[in-house]
This record gives C-alpha cells, structure tokens and sequence, in this order.
C-alpha cells in the first residue's frame, strides 16, 4: 500500500478505503494472491461440498494471514464433470455453491476486508449441457448453432473415425461422435479435455461476442479481475492437421520448443481475443485484471501473452516445475525476470494450486511425475512426508521474498500434502477415468482443506461430510492447531507476508550473492538476504539479524532444505 504512516494514521483508515485510495497503483504488480477452490475451502450447509457462504465466513483467516487478493476457481453453473470448469451457465451460480446474491455477499465482505476478488473465466469450451451446445446438438451439421463449437465429420468409409489423431489431455480421443436428432451416426465435436467439454470455435464473432458480454456482466458485478483458463488454447491452426506430441510432453503440452507447437496450443490467433478483452477492462474504473493460464514454453514465448495491450499476469510454470535445485532454481528467476519485464509486465511465482501435486509432497518426490498425472497409493517414488515439508517451507520462503506477483493455493500455508491414499473408489477427476486408472490425477491435492483439529471434517463444515475424503492424520495441519505457534507453516507464511509487504519485496529487485556454493541460492533484495540451501551441506549464514527462518538454527550454519532471510545493513 503507498499511504506513508506519517500522514495517514493507518488506524483511522478501513482496508475498503484503503482499496479505493490504491486504484491506479496497479496492486497487480506485487500482489499476493490466494486461490480458493470453493468445493473445498468451506462448507455452510453442511452437503460436504464447500459453498460461497462458506467461502464468506471464513475469509477474515485470509486477511489475517495477509494476501492482498483471492482468486476463486469456477462456481458456476455446472454439472460437475471436471469440477466446475464444465459451465453450463456462465452468468449464474451453481446451487450447490450458492446463489449470486451470495456472490455479492462474498464480494461485500472481501471489499471490507480489503481483499480484491478475481474469478475463472473458461472460454476455450462449455459444458456440453450448456444451452448453446445443445442447441448445437438439435440444429444439425451446417447449422450457425453448430458454428459455436468444432463439429466436423468424419473420416473413414462411413465417417466412423475421428476426424484427427488428437489426444485429450485428460487421456483418450479429443473427439466424440455424435447421434444426430434422426437416430443416425453423425459428426464429431472436438474436446481437448473431457468429452462433456466441447470446444468453441473461437474463429466464429459469435462466440467472441458472447464472452465480451460475460467479462461485462461480471465486471459491473465489482470483479477485479479473471483467472482465463487454457489461454493457450482457444485458437486452433485451420485445418486441424494431425499432431504427434514427444513422448515428454506434459498433458498440458510442455516442451513447446519453436516449430513444435502443437497445432492446439499458443496459436497467434489468440492474442487478438485477449487485446479486445483488455480494451474493455481497461474502460472499467480501478486496476482490473486479467491472468493467464497458459502453459507455454519457452518463458520468452509466453511473454506475448503479457504485452502491454494484453493480459497482465501469466502464470509461471516453468517456475512451479523448476524443482528443488538451486542452479535450476535460478535459471528461472533470472530468466522470468528478464522476459517479463521486457515487456513491462511483472513476473508471477507459483508453486501449487488445484491441477499439480501439493509442493509440500511435489518437492519430496523420487521419480518423474508428468504434470495432471498426480500421485496415489502406486506411484512410484513417494515422497517422505518430512523431507517434502522442509523444502516446502523453504522454497516458500524463496519464492515470497522474489520481486513480482506470488500465487499461493489453499493450504499449502498449512504445509499441507497430497493425499496420496485416497481410495479408487472416491476419485473423481476426469483423468483417472479416462486413463483406466493409469494416472491418479488431481483428486490428492482438492481435498477440504482442515480449519479446527477437534472438530466434524476438521471444521470444514460441521456435518462431517467431505466430497473427497479427508486423511485422519491431519489434525496437526489444522489452522487451529497452527495459530500462535512460531514453528508452525501457517506463522512461517505470515510472517514471510508481513515482511515482504513491509520491505516491499514485491517491487524489489534481485541480486545474486555468490560464493555459496552450487546448491545454494543466494540473493538481496533491498535489505533483505535470502539464503536457500537446497542441498545437504549447511552453509555459513550472512551477517545481520534473522528475520525469518524455515528452521529453528542453533548456531552459525543452515542445513539443507532450509531457508533463512537476513536483514543486512
Ligand atoms: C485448466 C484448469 C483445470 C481444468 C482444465 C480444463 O487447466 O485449471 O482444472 O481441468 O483447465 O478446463
Ligand atoms: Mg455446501
């Protein structure tokens, strides 16, 4: 916040007004800014499954912890098939989660809170029950309503084969074969995830037209912004050609090394879409945003995304996947700095959130474990529970003291991990279905998150139901069990907020200190040293006062998997 103490007493001053007094100072900048995953964060009616009411009553935790923003993953209207980003109404709130006047609750308690609030927005598909594709459905090949989505017929003899080879990234063909109103086999629709996702033809102005009106409804409804999902995926290169991703590619497409690009992801074509989309925020009053979900690669191409008459954040997930080793760790930093500033835009930091394994499990991990295949009972290379919680806390502590914008996820300030051991049974994501159980999925890291140790589903709700089944070991996870105490992750990660927002890490700077040794990163930021030991020698800890450490020290070294910030002269 730019208001200085010394003219504004900050008692007399409520966080709302503070918000209003920082419009134009592109909060975005270096906000911290938390994703709630609303099936799982809390539950008001007690079904099991988290609602917006619930979301509302416990938002002052996020507050307190000291983000400057939340992000709320998709709850809208939606039959559920891969968890809400399957919208059958965009403009609506699915009953399970509430109504939009409970939205507008929501959306009151964050302002008087001082919390800005950015929601999903899913463009590159529907539900298939969304009116507009049934409508599809009804109108036949040829129709305008088949226009809105990427119906085509057949190959082979009879039309009886897909009309490409292309692969959904949740498992199986990106097609499925419809039977027309007459009973008779008929054209296919593309889905690049589940089949009960159809995507839109985003060549079509009739879909352009209809997002514009959604981005509008929801912005005169006092949004500050939108998470776009799969923003590397709405164009596809005309014609459809056949594509054959390397065997090493995530599911997200990763590896898009230049003249790779998969004939679905990071077309040019979507960067006019997102040009028109910022033209319209930008006649909204107050710093309104849009963040891109795209999993592209190489950095540099992703930075296309973010030019100045574009979108404002992306998320960074080369970052997330840089893994627990100081030299690639810094190639990261060093590289996001460069390319997102080259074009006037913040970098952004991440470690979790709703479609990765928890970092706190994700950074123990033995084996390769590919993006979107998750980990369970299985998989090989399993992570010990201490050694991925260490590295946690201290990649944390990296990535909170970078210059730029961080994303946080829903429990990972309580050091939370992956379920691993959820039964087969109770799985629900797309993927495990589609792929006969050959990936887990995401199912381990959206489990309800725990707020009260002694209480029904850990204080979730108070019934004791839980979409997902919850670990009986996570008592100690509890908020409750956290609070106060300075060893725990959740006092670790508000202290690591007071600090940087008090010396202004986010709109900091980064520079290298050398002379620790290949496993450690080393940096200053202002007055602040950050020292990571990401390997298992403990190195000499810089002179000046401990300000924050992922362990309790007892003499002059850090051990390995741990991180100390030190405030120097
Ligand atoms: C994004 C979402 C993911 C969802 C997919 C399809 O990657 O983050 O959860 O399954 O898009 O909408
Ligand atoms: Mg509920």
């Amino acid at each position: 916040m730019p208001l200085d103490e010394s003219t504004v007493p900050a008692s007399d001053i409520s966080p709302s007004e503070l918000i209003a007094a920082d419009t134009g100072s592109e909060w975005w900048r270096t906000a911290v800014i938390y994703q709630v995953y609303p099936r799982s964060f809390a539950d008001s009616d007690g079904d099991g499954m988290g609602d917006l009411p619930g979301i509302t009553s416990r938002l002052s935790a996020l507050a307190d912890l000291g983000v400057d923003a939340v992000w709320l993953s998709p709850f809208y209207t939606s039959p559920q098939r891969d968890a809400g980003y399957d919208v059958a109404d965009y403009c609506d709130v699915d009953p399970r989660f509430g109504t939009l006047a409970d939205f507008d609750a929501l959306r009151a308690k964050a302002t008087e809170l001082g919390l800005r609030l950015v929601v999903d927005l899913v463009p590159n598909h529907s539900s298939s029950d969304h009116r507009w594709f049934q409508e599809a459905l009804a109108a036949g090949p040829g129709s305008t309503e088949r226009a809105r989505y990427l119906f085509r017929d057949g190959t082979g003899a009879d039309g009886e084969l897909p009309p490409n080879n292309w692969q959904s990234v949740f498992g199986g063909e990106a097609w499925t074969r419809i039977t027309e109103a007459d009973g008779t086999p008929g054209q296919w629709y593309l889905h690049l995830f589940d089949s009960s996702q159809p995507d839109f033809d985003w060549q079509n102005p009739w879909v352009r037209e209809q997002f514009l009106d959604i981005l509008r409804f929801w912005l005169d409804r006092g949004v500050d912004g939108f998470r776009v999902d799969v923003a590397h995926g709405m164009i596809k290169k005309p014609g459809l050609p056949d594509y054959t991703p390397p065997a090493d590619s995530g599911s997200m497409g990763g590896g898009l090394e230049e003249g790779a690009t998969p004939p679905y992801w990071a077309q040019d074509g979507v960067h006019e879409i997102y040009r028109s989309w910022r033209a319209l925020l930008d006649t909204y009053a107050g710093d309104r945003i849009l963040v891109a979900e795209a999993w592209v690669e190489p950095l540099s191409k992703l930075a296309n995304w973010v030019r100045p008459d574009e979108m404002h954040q992306a998320f960074n997930f080369t970052y997330l996947e840089s893994g627990w080793s100081a030299p690639s760790i810094k190639r990261v930093i060093d590289a996001s700095l460069e390319v997102f500033s080259s074009v006037g835009a913040p970098s952004t930091w991440v470690l979790s959130n709703h479609d990765v394994v928890r970092h706190a499990s994700r950074l123990g991990l033995t084996a390769d474990n590919p993006q979107g295949a998750g980990i369970g009972p299985r998989s090989p290379g399993l992570p010990d529970r201490a050694v991925g919680l260490a590295r946690a806390r201290a990649a944390s502590a990296v990535m909170l003291a970078l210059p730029g914008s961080a994303y946080l996820y829903q429990g990972e300030e309580l050091g939370l991990p992956e379920a691993i051991d959820l039964p087969d049974e109770a799985r629900q994501d797309p993927t495990w279905f589609r792929t006969n159980g050959e990936r887990y999925g995401r199912d381990g890291c959206r489990v309800p998150i725990p707020w009260e140790a002694a209480s029904p589903a850990y204080g979730f709700n108070t019934s004791g139901e839980s979409w997902l089944p919850q670990p009986d070991d996570w008592a100690p996870y509890a908020r409750d069990s956290q609070t106060g105490k300075p060893a725990s992750t959740l006092e670790l990660y508000r202290l690591a907020l007071a600090l940087r927002a008090e010396f202004d890490l986010g709109s900091g700077s980064v520079e290298w200190l050398d002379g620790y040794g290949a496993d450690v990163v080393a940096f200053r930021n202002g007055v602040v040293t950050v020292i990571a030991n990401t390997g298992t020698v403990p190195v000499e800890l810089p002179i000046g006062d401990e300000l924050l450490a992922t362990v309790e020290l007892d003499g002059p070294a850090l051990p390995g998997d741990a991180t100390v910030w030190v405030r120097s002269a």
